[in-house]
C-alpha cells in the first residue's frame, strides 16, 4: 500500500505493510485480533481518535514527512500527549531495560574485561541521557500543555521550555550512533555473537524508533501545542478586553461568523449532550467546551439549549429525528 493510509483502510493492513505500526497501535491501547475490522471501527471501539491515529501512522509511513498544517487542525492533542506519554514509557521501562539485559548477556562485562565493562558503561550513560530526556518532557514539557488545554495561561512559554533541551534529540542521535560504532567496532571477540546480534538489531530498531519520536515532537506535536499557545494567549486577552468594555464588545461581535467546532458544540447540543458528554465525544477539554458556548452565545445572543437546538435545526446543523426534546 503506498500514500496515506485512510479511516476505511483494514487495521490488518496496516500491521502486515510495516511492522513499526505495531508500536503505534500498542501506545494508543490497541490490542491485536481485530479481524477484516477497518482502522475507523477499530479506533472507535478503543475510543482512539481516528484523526491522531492516522496523523501518527501516516507521519510514521511517510518518514516524518506530512502536511503538518493540513493534520494539526484535526488533532487531539490530549491524545497526542497520551501517546508520546506511552512512548516515553516503553523506551524507558522496557526497551532501554531490555537492551542491557541482552548485552549483559551478549558481552563479557565483567571488570577483566575492559572493552566489554566499558560498553556496558557507555550504554548506561546514553540509556541514562534518554531517561532525562523523557523524565523532563514528563515534568515539564506535558504539565505546560495541560494547563494551556485547561485554558489556564501558564507561567513559562514553549520557547522557553525549548531553549532548556533544544539540543537533547540531536545529542541522543549522536549517542546511539556512537554505541553502534563502539559495539561494531570493538566488542571483544569472547562474547556470544548471535546474543550480541540480537542486543545491535534491537539498538537499531531503537535508534529508527527514537528518531520518529524526536522528529514528530519537533513537527507535528510541537506545532499542535504552538497553535494552543497562540489561541489561549489570544482567548486570555480578549477576556481582558472583554471585561473592559462587557457590553459593547458583545454588540460588536454579534455578526461574527460560528467556526466549524462550535457549530458542532451547537449540534450536540441539539442533541441533548452535556458539557462533559460533548467535552469527550470531541476529544476537548470541558473548560474548552464551555469556551466555545460562551462564544456562541457571544455571537449569537442565545444562551440556552432550547435557543440552541432551534438554532441548529434552522440551520441544518442536526436532523429533526436527531433532535433532544
Ligand atoms: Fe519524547
Ligand atoms: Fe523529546
Amino acid at each position: 500500500m503506498s500514500g496515506r493510509y485512510k479511516a476505511t483502510d483494514q487495521m490488518s493492513e496496516l500491521i502486515s505493510d510495516d511492522y513499526r505500526m505495531l508500536q503505534i497501535i500498542t501506545r494508543f491501547g490497541i490490542k491485536l485480533g481485530f479481524g477484516e475490522q477497518t482502522i475507523e471501527t477499530t479506533c472507535r471501539q478503543n475510543h482512539v481518535h481516528i484523526p491522531t491515529f492516522l496523523a501518527v501512522v501516516n507521519f510514521t509511513k511517510n518518514a516524518g514527512h506530512t502536511h503538518i498544517n493540513e493534520t494539526t487542525e484535526q488533532i487531539s492533542v490530549p491524545q497526542l500527549l497520551q501517546y508520546l506519554q506511552n512512548s516515553h514509557q516503553f523506551f524507558v521501562e522496557f526497551r532501554l531495560p531490555n537492551i542491557r539485559r541482552k548485552l549483559i548477556e551478549a558481552v563479557n562485562c565483567s571488570s577483566h574485561n575492559q572493552v566489554g565493562m566499558l560498553t556496558l558503561k557507555f550504554y548506561d550513560e546514553y540509556a541514562q541521557e534518554v531517561s532525562r530526556h523523557m523524565e523532563f518532557e514528563n515534568n515539564h514539557v506535558h504539565p505546560f500543555v495541560n494547563e494551556l488545554l485547561a485554558h489556564k495561561l501558564p507561567h513559562t512559554s514553549l520557547e522557553e521550555l525549548g531553549k532548556e533541551h533544544s539540543g537533547n534529540h540531536a545529542s541522543m542521535e549522536k549517542s546511539i550512533v556512537e554505541l553502534k560504532n563502539i559495539i561494531i567496532k570493538y566488542s571483544p571477540n569472547e562474547g556470544n555473537d548471535q546474543l550480541l546480534n540480537d542486543a545491535l538489531m534491537d539498538i537499531y530498531m531503537t535508534e529508527e524508533d527514537l528518531l520518529l519520536h524526536c522528529k514528530l515532537e519537533d513537527t507535528l506535536f510541537t506545532e499542535c501545542v504552538r497553535k494552543l499557545e497562540r489561541e489561549v494567549r489570544m482567548q486570555s486577552s480578549n477576556e481582558t478586553e472583554a471585561t473592559e468594555s462587557d457590553e459593547e464588545e458583545q454588540g460588536g461581535n454579534v455578526h461574527d461568523e460560528l467556526s466549524e467546532r462550535e457549530k458542532e458544540v451547537i449540534s450536540q447540543v441539539a442533541r441533548g449532550l452535556s458539557n462533559k458528554e460533548i467535552a469527550e465525544k470531541m476529544f476537548i477539554s470541558v473548560n474548552t467546551v464551555m469556551t466555545h458556548r460562551r462564544n456562541i452565545s457571544r455571537k449569537l445572543n442565545v444562551r440556552s439549549a432550547a435557543g440552541l437546538t432551534i438554532y441548529a435545526i434552522v440551520n441544518g446543523l442536526v436532523k429533526l429525528e436527531e433532535v433532544e426534546l
